[in-house]
């Protein structure tokens, strides 16, 4: 028996989402015609005065704010037919260094989509899409949406969550990142902690080369560079520190990582793993970061770790106990949660 009550909740819900869902390609517009910035950079405006000032199609826009406010991301005042960025949604999407800034979020959310044709045969031949395969600028979509948590948290919190290691980066320690993407979690440190020596090292050589080109046009700090290197044979040896930003999970053999992470450490060094926040069984996980993650994982985490050798395929939402099982596995004696955010949590690993 349909109960008519639950009915209309679970209905009005898929408004809600399916309003989301809408309005994906329609933030990524805006952020990308510098739609929201104008809005909060000159206040209040018609449509008429938005269009002028941001070079764009009147009719165009009409549609667009009308669109923004209908969903509560601009307000509107009939009287005088302005639209407005409130402050709070101002943080969300035209403040790039908020730690709630979420224009990367739907970036992320586009690129899963265009990752559909790839990854549903995926689901009956069991195999793996390669992260250098996937569609559009995935790794942008991902840079994007974990910056705002690794400028906000890296140096101020997570780093003095660690023991000893923040006096180890002032006197000049020797740092590695691996699997750093477009590199902004080394760049923070870099500039940080100008006495310590930091490379990125990343298996995806586009990657790499992006990494490069945002450390050049935010000034190359000198003691950061970025090199092409898997989790299993970078070089170098003797490293204070070793981090991992978002990416063991995706990796096909994470016990094998572990392993090299410990082999490359000096013997009092660090290994600091941020994974995405979750708990250790589904049932702690059904709530909307779960959700968010959960897709992620579907549609990105699990096809790269596939693809790879071994494809122990973790998933996003592997929880802390799993991890740990991992890191143990590659011979570290200890793992302690040093840190949380509501997306990641911090762990310290020592030999
Ligand atoms: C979700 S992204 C995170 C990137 C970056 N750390 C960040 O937080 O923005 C995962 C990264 O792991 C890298 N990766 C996956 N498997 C790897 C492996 N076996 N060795 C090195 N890098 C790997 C990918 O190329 C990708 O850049």
């Amino acid at each position: 028996m349909v109960d008519t009550d639950k009915l209309h909740q679970f209905v009005g819900k898929m408004l809600g989402d399916l309003g989301g869902a809408a309005s994906i390609g329609l933030v990524h517009i805006g952020d990308a015609l510098g739609l929201y910035k104008t809005l909060h950079q000159q206040g209040p405006m018609t449509v008429a005065e938005l269009a002028e000032a941001a070079g764009v199609n009147q009719r165009y826009l009409r549609e667009w704010l009308s669109h923004q406010a209908a969903s509560g991301y601009l307000a509107y005042d009939p009287a005088t037919q302005k639209f407005t960025l409130p402050p709070e949604q101002a943080m969300v999407f035209a403040i790039e260094d908020s730690p709630v800034y979420l224009v990367g979020a739907f970036e992320a959310m586009a690129a899963f989509l265009g990752n559909q044709e790839l990854v549903k045969p995926a689901f009956k031949t069991g195999q793996g899409v390669a992260w250098g395969d996937q569609a559009g600028c995935m790794f942008c979509a991902v840079a994007r949406f974990f910056r705002p948590g690794y400028h906000n948290n890296l140096v101020a919190n997570w780093l003095p969550a660690l023991d000893g290691v923040v006096a180890k980066l002032q006197s000049g320690a020797k740092v590695a990142d691996i699997g750093c993407g477009h590199g902004w979690s080394t760049m923070f440190m870099a500039r940080a902690f100008p006495n310590a020596e930091f490379v990125g090292y990343d298996f995806h050589p586009g990657s790499i080369e992006q990494a490069a080109t945002h450390a050049r046009e935010h000034g190359s700090p000198p003691n950061l560079r970025f090199e092409v290197g898997s989790a299993k044979d970078y070089p170098g040896r003797d490293f204070d520190l070793v981090t991992f930003f978002d990416c063991l999970h995706d990796m096909g053999d994470p016990a094998g990582a572990a392993a090299h992470v410990r082999r490359s450490l000096k013997p009092d060094g660090t290994w600091m793993v941020v994974e995405p926040i979750a708990g250790d069984r589904l049932e702690d996980n059904l709530n909307p970061v779960g959700r968010l993650y959960y897709a992620a994982s579907t549609m990105v985490c699990v096809p790269t770790s596939l693809s790879q050798e071994v494809g122990a395929a973790l998933g996003a939402q592997a929880g802390e106990a799993k991890l740990r099982e991992v890191i143990t596995a590659g011979g570290f004696a200890s793992v302690r949660r040093a840190a949380e955010t509501p997306f990641n949590m911090v762990l310290e690993a020592r030999p």
